[in-house]
């Protein structure tokens, strides 16, 4: 049997079915990936808007290996040295407030939201506003966030407490305010959902509405943060600042960590004993997230973002003129909405013909979610199989 049977063999046998992929990817490096048998792709997806710096940066792997030789793990009983660096810098990158490390997306906003809810009970208050067509992560309370009938089929009795209004309907969030609400939950730009920017509008209106009423805002920037919308945190485009942040994904540029920050004045809310993870903030896992920032400053990641985001957004207007999608984005968070015109899994499969990977979001978006360090050329050979691609998929 090749390596490439067996792993199909064992992956067929034994892994949980519960993804579909049709890769077997080896060895990446920077914006390429390479499959089993040698062939190259430029990653326009990475690992959903992990791998912000490409694929195996040399200063995330260096930090990663002399970590993992000095010390990998002790649990929260005991500080390490990298944990509290850690916590300082995204402070200093965020609002000032303190971190509590976790794991994951989802797990980043479990915490979040227990956090509002235990702050809400000192007044007797309990559900969290959240928006319509968001994605907050899979957990039994990430998921009732979500609201989302098809992720929550089958798996009730769902988590009360959580009540949903359309994004950028300041009235209608007004309206879904009752006496019982702690907090509103919402993602600055909607990932899943396809590629939706809140407005400013709105996300002001949402601050002013919980400042009025007494209730924390919350923001999940799990897909947005570290960079990927061309500054650290999505909401820094905005001029407001939340009460809680979540992150994860790009945090560890694939090495898995997640975090939520609350302002200093929430720190009175999760005393010892009330919230805790084994692995949460361990020196391997904050080593990696240090590497990470040192390099946005050192190699002006945000800067790249930000021009090279411009110009494959432009770049697909272009293209795009004479078709009937939207392209929408901020940075290098981007969707083309493919609306009525094909559909986007035919788009992706044409793409990863021409070796190019890209992802779909909402009901029908083509999402491109490329390494912040992509340069304009290797977008042009991007954008050129995307023209190429829905030429062939649209027929014309
Ligand atoms: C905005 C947002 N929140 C939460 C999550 C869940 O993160 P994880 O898959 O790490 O649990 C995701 C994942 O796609 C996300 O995009």
């Amino acid at each position: 049997m090749s390596l490439k049977e067996e792993v199909l063999n064992a992956a067929e046998n034994y892994s949980l079915g519960t993804y579909a992929p049709d890769l077997i990817l080896s060895k990446g490096e920077g914006c390429y990936l390479y499959d089993i048998d040698g062939n190259e792709y430029l990653d326009f997806a990475s690992g959903i808007a992990v791998c912000n710096l490409g694929h195996c940066h040399p200063k995330v792997t260096k930090a990663i290996q002399e970590q993992a030789a000095t010390l990998c793990h002790v649990s929260n009983l005991f500080y390490n040295e990298k944990q509290p660096e850690l916590a300082k810098v995204i402070s200093e990158k965020s609002f000032g407030g303190r971190v509590f490390f976790c794991n994951s997306g989802a797990e980043a906003n479990e915490g979040m939201i227990k956090l509002a809810r235990r702050w809400g009970s000192r007044s007797n208050k309990s559900t969290v506003i959240c928006i319509t067509n968001a994605f907050h992560g899979r957990t039994l309370g990430t998921l009732a966030a979500t609201g989302k009938k098809k992720y929550m089929d089958g798996f009730s009795p769902n988590v009360s407490g959580f009540t949903h209004t359309p994004m950028n309907d300041l009235e209608a969030l007004k309206a879904a305010y009752s006496d019982d609400c702690c907090a509103v939950m919402m993602e600055a730009v909607q990932g899943e959902g396809g590629i939706i920017p809140a407005t400013e509008e709105f996300i002001k209106g949402v601050r002013e509405l919980c400042d009025e009423k007494g209730m924390l805002m919350l923001i999940d920037e799990v897909q947005t943060g570290i960079g990927r919308t061309g500054t650290y945190f999505a909401y820094q485009h905005y001029g407001i600042e939340p009460d809680v942040l979540s992150m994860a994904k790009a945090l560890g540029n694939g090495f898995p960590i997640g975090a939520f920050t609350a302002k200093q004045e929430l720190n009175d809310v999760l005393v010892p004993g009330t919230h805790a993870t084994t692995f949460g903030g361990n020196p391997l896992a904050c080593a990696a997230a240090l590497a990470v920032f040192k390099t946005f400053e050192e190699e002006q990641i945000i800067e790249n973002c930000n021009e090279v985001g411009n110009y494959i957004i432009e770049k697909l207007k272009e293209i795009t003129a004479e078709m009937d999608v939207e392209v929408r984005g901020l940075g290098m968070m981007i969707g083309v909405d493919l609306k009525d015109t094909c559909k986007v899994a035919d788009v992706r499969k044409v793409c990863a013909e021409s070796k190019l990977l890209v992802l779909p979001a909402g009901e029908n978006v083509l999402r491109l979610l490329p390494p912040l360090t992509v340069t304009k050329a290797e977008s042009d050979k991007a954008i050129a199989i995307i023209e190429q691609a829905l030429k062939q998929v649209m027929e014309i």
